[in-house]
């Protein structure tokens, strides 16, 4: 598997290919836009980096900028669908400044069918390229400049069975205190409904000590919260497993907190659950993606465990880790989802109690199997049981929230919110307000004093 390895010459090579952009980008100006989860969050600060060492000034604001990156989501219609209308809204600037260069990439631009699609129908795209060859962007810059067609870097090995690992190329973090640190890429779980594997290739982790070592930086340079990034971290193989991987990054002198996403009910270990309830540093905050309630349509959608198997997890980690806040995905609507299947979801949410849960209607993706499934539903009927869920949780989560009236919880400043509002996060990763600013980045001690469903107010002690 070492082949997945992008050698260090081919990053110098890159790096140098980036330096001799500099006369091409002197003095303009770059923007990527991001849709989609943490990974494409970090991919992103990653071009970011990248772009910076070809030359270019990073702006949030598209208008001001020659280089445009637009970095896609394929995990639902909808996503894709603002994906590709953001590239529309470059058609006239594209007209009227030759100059300016859009590129696009992500889990879309990995896509067959996608890319005809933008070959056809956008033009003015220039250049596309796939979810594993970030670390090539200054070649890919660099060829589009140099050639008048438009240019595609994606991996032509089988689609389902791609993906490599660079190190060592430069990272713009959006934050001066939150960061994510990937642990792996891909997924070989090849969920009914999920595009994910096809997007994003085969699983494959980096190497435990450069993980840590980013870590430990990134601690030394005083950031406080810190998430480590997979599709499936349990799968996590890159010298060791991953509660042992988790415990290590949380080990560091200093107050700080580390995070994960996502784990997978059906190899989430007990070891990784006593880590959790045992290392202070680890964030008591558990992301357990349910699906259903359903035993029968988690078998459809290729989940390798049950409802019981899942109520028994959820329970254990109840029970060892009293304080952890417990949220999840839900799928309302998978094909041939029936009323007692939909019911079984309802009073799995009740039996378990989650602090949140990201519910999601059913969104047919093309090349799975669920798409090809008999029995679609209709989207009156994914509609309704979505709000019904809503609405349960909300009072759920609004009751779990009482028990932290007159607690004083450990909160990380996030300065103010967009009313202006002091905030910050628990270790629960729950919106706290409070009464007075404390800078972004540091810890305060908030005595809560009333709650909703989805914040908790109170006062600095
Ligand atoms: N790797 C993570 C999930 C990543 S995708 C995991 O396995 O937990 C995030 C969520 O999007 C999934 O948990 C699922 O609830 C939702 N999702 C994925 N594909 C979907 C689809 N086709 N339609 C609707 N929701 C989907
Ligand atoms: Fe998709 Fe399943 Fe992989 Fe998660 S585990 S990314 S839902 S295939
Ligand atoms: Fe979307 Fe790709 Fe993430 S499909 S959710 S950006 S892995």
């Amino acid at each position: 598997m070492n082949d997945i390895f992008i050698p260090q010459s081919e990053i110098e090579r890159q790096k140098e290919i980036a330096k001799s952009l500099h006369p091409i980008t002197n003095g303009k100006k770059a923007c990527v836009i991001t849709f989609g989860c943490q990974q494409n969050e970090n991919d992103s600060e990653l071009m970011a980096g990248i772009l910076e060492l070809c030359g270019y000034e990073i702006t949030d604001n598209s208008e001001l900028a020659e280089m445009i990156i637009i970095n896609t989501c394929a995990i639902r219609e909808h996503a894709e669908i603002r994906a590709l209308s953001e590239a529309g809204q470059f058609k006239g600037r594209k007209a009227n400044n030759r100059n300016i260069k859009i590129g696009l990439c992500g889990c879309m631009a990995q896509q067959s069918h996608r890319r005809e699609q933008i070959y056809k129908s956008y033009p003015y795209v220039d250049f596309v390229f796939g979810t594993d060859m970030h670390y090539k962007l200054p070649e890919i810059i660099k060829t589009s400049f140099e050639s008048k067609k438009r240019v595609s870097f994606i991996t032509e090995k089988s689609h389902d069975c791609f993906g490599t690992i660079s190190e060592g190329m430069p990272i713009r973090r959006e934050s001066s205190y939150k960061a994510w640190v990937p642990v792996m890429y891909g997924c070989n779980n090849f969920c009914t409904y999920c595009v994910v594997p096809f997007a994003r290739g085969r699983e494959r982790s980096r190497n435990k000590d450069d993980v840590i070592a980013e870590v430990k930086s990134l601690v030394e340079r005083g950031y406080k919260d810190i998430t480590l990034l997979g599709q499936n971290v349990n799968s996590y193989n890159g010298g060791c497993d991953f509660a042992d991987l988790l415990d290590a990054c949380a080990s560091f002198d200093g107050e700080y907190r580390v995070r994960f996403m996502t784990s997978h009910p059906k190899d989430a270990s007990s070891k990784l659950v006593d880590v959790i309830a045992n290392n202070k540093n680890v964030a008591k905050h558990f992301h357990l993606p349910v699906q259903s309630g359903s035993s029968r349509v988690l078998k459809l959608m290729n989940r390798k465990y049950d409802r019981e198997q899942y109520l028994a997890k959820a329970m254990e980690i109840r029970e060892k880790i009293p304080d952890i806040a417990l949220t999840t995905d839900i799928i309302c609507g998978f094909p041939t989802e029936t009323e007692t299947d939909f019911s079984d979801t309802m009073s799995l949410v009740k039996t378990v109690g989650f602090d949140m849960i990201y519910t999601f209607i059913y969104s047919p993706r093309v090349g799975t199997v669920a798409a090809k499934m008999d029995g679609q539903i209709p989207k009156d009927v994914s509609n309704a049981r979505f709000k019904a869920l809503s609405d349960m949780e909300n009072d759920i989560a609004q009751s779990l929230n009482e028990k932290f009236v007159g607690k004083t919880l450990r909160v990380l400043s996030d300065g103010v919110n967009k009313n202006g509002i002091p905030c910050g996060r628990s270790t629960q990763n729950k919106i706290v307000t409070f009464d007075k600013v404390v800078p972004a980045g540091e810890f305060a001690d908030v005595t809560i004093e009333t709650v909703g469903a989805y914040a908790l107010m109170g006062k600095i002690k």
